[in-house]
């Protein structure tokens, strides 16, 4: 995960845990995830060492490297497996119906085409399937851009169709919350759950908060309380740099 004010990378928020740790608590035991774009693997390697199996498939062999070495040392290797592969071409990686959770983490701002992706995700699902998405939000990244002073910025990710700041901009896209339900429900999916991550944290002036440093102990943890409290609120979430999504394969029973 990326921070919107720039390329520092973030530790794993703990409202996104949280709302993972939720889902696999859904259908207890150890279940089949696959973790799709999972980069490095840290939150892949987090739920190995809980018991589960996961499969990561990314187009990168540098981070799958990263990934297998990760698990190692994490003497989780035996419940982690690298795929090369991409969201496009799920099907030639992972059987169908074969995967309890897909976790699809900062993944549809990247790919080619978000709807193809999520009808791929569909059909490696179990029936009783679930999916955990987690996307930059457009608003969320004017308002961070607008925080920093980057007002241009702010604007072009407005209005541009795509929420996109430039051809520099390594993402392809933005999403909006309402966005984001309409295709969730056009590729299958059925919406359980969304959360707002990072609600504050691109917000807060570097190195100006009252509680000194952004990234010193005592903020942090002030910051992950108000994050918790804004997570589920329905005005923030749509305003959060991030929304996590609980979403499971819409049309059949379900626990
Ligand atoms: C922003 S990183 C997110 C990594 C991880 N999921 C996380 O939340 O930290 C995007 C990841 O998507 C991968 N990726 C890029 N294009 C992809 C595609 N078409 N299908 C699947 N993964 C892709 C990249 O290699 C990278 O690891």
């Amino acid at each position: 995960m990326v921070s919107e004010r720039g390329t520092r990378p973030t530790v794993l928020p703990q409202v996104l845990l949280a709302g993972v740790g939720q889902m696999l608590r859904q259908a207890p035991g150890p279940a089949r995830i696959l973790d799709l774009g999972g980069g490095t693997g840290g939150l892949a390697v987090r739920l190995a060492a809980e018991g589960h199996d996961i499969t990561v498939v990314d187009p990168s062999p540098d981070a799958l490297a990263a990934l297998a070495r990760r698990a190692d040392e994490a003497g989780a290797g035996d419940r982690v497996r690298g795929v090369q592969g991409d969201a496009e071409g799920l099907g030639d990686v992972v059987d169908a119906g074969a995967v309890d959770l897909v976790l699809c983490h900062g993944v549809l701002e990247v790919v080619d085409d978000p709807q193809v992706a999520l009808r791929q995700v569909h059909r490696v699902l179990t029936p009783a399937g679930r999916l955990s998405l987690l996307l930059t939000q457009r608003r969320g990244a004017v308002l961070a851009r607008v925080g920093a002073g980057h007002l241009r910025q702010a604007l072009r990710i407005a209005t541009d169709p795509d929420g996109r700041w430039g051809a520099e901009d390594p993402l392809r896209r933005r999403f909006d919350f309402e966005q984001v339900l309409d295709l969730l429900r056009a590729t299958g999916f059925e919406v359980t759950a969304t959360e707002g991550v990072r609600v504050f944290a691109d917000l807060i002036p570097r190195g100006r908060s009252d509680q000194g440093l952004d990234d010193e102990p005592a903020t942090r943890e002030l910051v992950a309380e108000l994050e918790a409290w804004a997570a589920r609120d329905d005005g923030f979430r749509h305003v959060a740099g991030h929304l996590h999504v609980h979403a499971r394969v819409a049309g059949r029973a379900h626990p």
